[in-house]
């Protein structure tokens, strides 16, 4: 089978910001459809192209090539304020998305009560010491609107004479927890802007399923790109400290309506170490000048909230656990230049527990995670790979330790980036991904 006919699903197997804005920015002049199926503006997604860096929280990576058909899945919620100003941002830039964009009407609306009681929540629970650091955005509430049969979809924006009644649920209930001195703007505030926000987006809402099921049977190309991570997944992360979407592949099905069968290939995208945003496990965290310089080198900072990432080594029990869950086919290694000039790289091939033994198994409580300590395989260092393009320049040592970072996710390398731009990387002869960009 031809790549062109391939769908592909590009999913994080960290804790989120591995790069996957570049790849699919990469990968998306090849594909028809480029598709978000869950998460929201948590996503910080950065393409970077002639030295210039876009970000995109909302909009699908394929934004920048016209070619691209842009579809947002119900699993995703939506903020259509940040929306427009995307929209915007991009059309200075000369890319304009008329035409070329559908949102699914299952697809839920994040209100200004949903980022209340988010904002609300953290500030109580981290005078407990029980914050979760989110991003600040809605999210997690605008999810439990929609399991509490309260959530408003982009379809009831076709119905705006029912709107005050279907936001009401959901909206007292945030105001009796949060009390009246809360300063909620009114629910008829609420309405009135959402239908003023929403007003130019209701010729792009329809029926995203109906069309990506026409587009899968008629042999288009789609690509999948997946926001978060699998260890920020709700079910497969480390809970409670993840977001509230299913960020691995089985939330792609659920958030697109299409079955299985539509999804040929799946790159798992890695970096070279490991980064997290939040609260919650990381036992790869380096809290020394070692972490500070990752930090530095890899400009760390979030996309969305500008919050220092923590980081560390690669941890390959994290990144085989994500490997297994999504069932990844080839790995795309991120921003190993970020490792040049070290005298040496570390690889976690392990974790060494309160008794002393080694193990691969993660812990399912978060509280467990406390006491286990990182076995650190140590590699020699290596001068520089950035923007390197071809294999046989890659320095032996940086060869040597990718060889035993696949190995030890059990995945083969299909992609290696060696720096923020569109050009700086190259494709492993003989990996699925070859046909396309090879
Ligand atoms: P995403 O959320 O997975 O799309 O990742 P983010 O965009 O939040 O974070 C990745 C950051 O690393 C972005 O600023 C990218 O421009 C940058 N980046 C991607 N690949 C490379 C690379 O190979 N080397 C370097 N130095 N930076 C990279
Ligand atoms: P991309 O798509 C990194 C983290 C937050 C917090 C937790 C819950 O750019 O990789 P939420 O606001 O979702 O309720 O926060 O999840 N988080 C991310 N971390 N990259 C992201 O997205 C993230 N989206 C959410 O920092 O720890
Ligand atoms: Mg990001």
């Amino acid at each position: 089978m031809s790549l062109a006919r391939t769908n592909l699903a590009i999913l994080g197997l960290q804790w989120g910001d591995e790069g996957k804005g570049k790849v699919v920015d990469l990968l998306s002049p090849h594909f028809r459809q480029v598709v978000r199926f869950q998460g929201g503006n948590n996503a910080g997604h950065t393409v970077v192209v002639d030295g210039q860096s876009i970000a995109l929280h909302q909009v699908p990576s394929g934004a920048l090539h016209p070619g691209c058909f842009l579809v947002v899945g119900n699993g995703v919620v939506l903020n259509l304020e940040v929306f427009q100003q995307e929209l915007d941002r991009l059309k200075a830039r000369g890319f304009d998305l008329s035409g070329r964009l559908l949102l699914s009407e299952k697809a839920h609306i994040i209100l200004p009560h949903h980022i209340a009681l988010d904002q609300w929540r953290e500030v109580r629970a981290d005078k407990v010491g029980a914050k979760i650091g989110t991003t600040g955005r809605g999210i997690g509430p605008a999810y439990e609107m929609k399991a509490a049969r309260m959530g408003i979809r982009l379809g009831d924006l076709l119905h705006p004479e029912r709107l005050a009644e279907r936001i009401r649920p959901g909206y007292e209930e945030v105001r009796l927890r949060l009390g009246a001195d809360a300063g909620l703007p009114a629910l008829e505030a609420i309405v009135e802007g959402l239908l003023r926000t929403a007003e130019p987006f209701l010729p792009f809402i329809g029926d995203a399923q109906g069309h990506l099921m026409a587009a899968w049977k008629r042999g288009d190309s789609i690509l999948f790109e997946g926001a978060q991570a699998t260890l920020l997944d709700i079910d497969h992360g480390t809970y409670p400290f993840v977001t509230s979407s299913n960020c691995s592949l089985g939330g792609l099905f659920t958030g697109t309506g299409l079955p299985p069968k539509a999804v040929d290939k799946i790159l798992g995208i890695a970096k070279a170490y490991t980064t997290r945003v939040g609260a919650g496990p990381f036992p790869a965290e380096l809290l020394d000048a070692t972490g500070d310089r990752i930090r530095e080198v890899g400009r760390e900072f979030g996309t969305t909230t500008g919050r220092p990432r923590r980081c560390g080594w690669f941890d390959a029990p994290i990144t085989a656990h994500a490997c297994r869950t999504n069932g990844v086919d080839g790995l795309a290694i991120m921003k190993l230049d970020v490792l040049d000039c070290m005298d040496e790289v570390g690889l976690i091939v392990g974790y060494r527990t309160g008794e002393g033994t080694v193990t691969t198994k993660l812990p399912s409580c978060a509280g467990d995670w406390a006491g286990i300590q990182p076995e650190v395989k140590r590699f020699k260092g290596w001068g520089s790979t950035r923007g390197i393009t071809d294999p046989r320049k890659l320095p032996v040592e940086a060869q040597a330790y990718l060889e035993s970072l696949a190995e030890s996710v059990e995945v083969p390398m299909a992609y290696l980036s060696t720096g923020p731009d569109r050009a700086e990387g190259y494709v492993y002869p003989g990996t699925f991904l070859e046909p396309l960009l090879g």
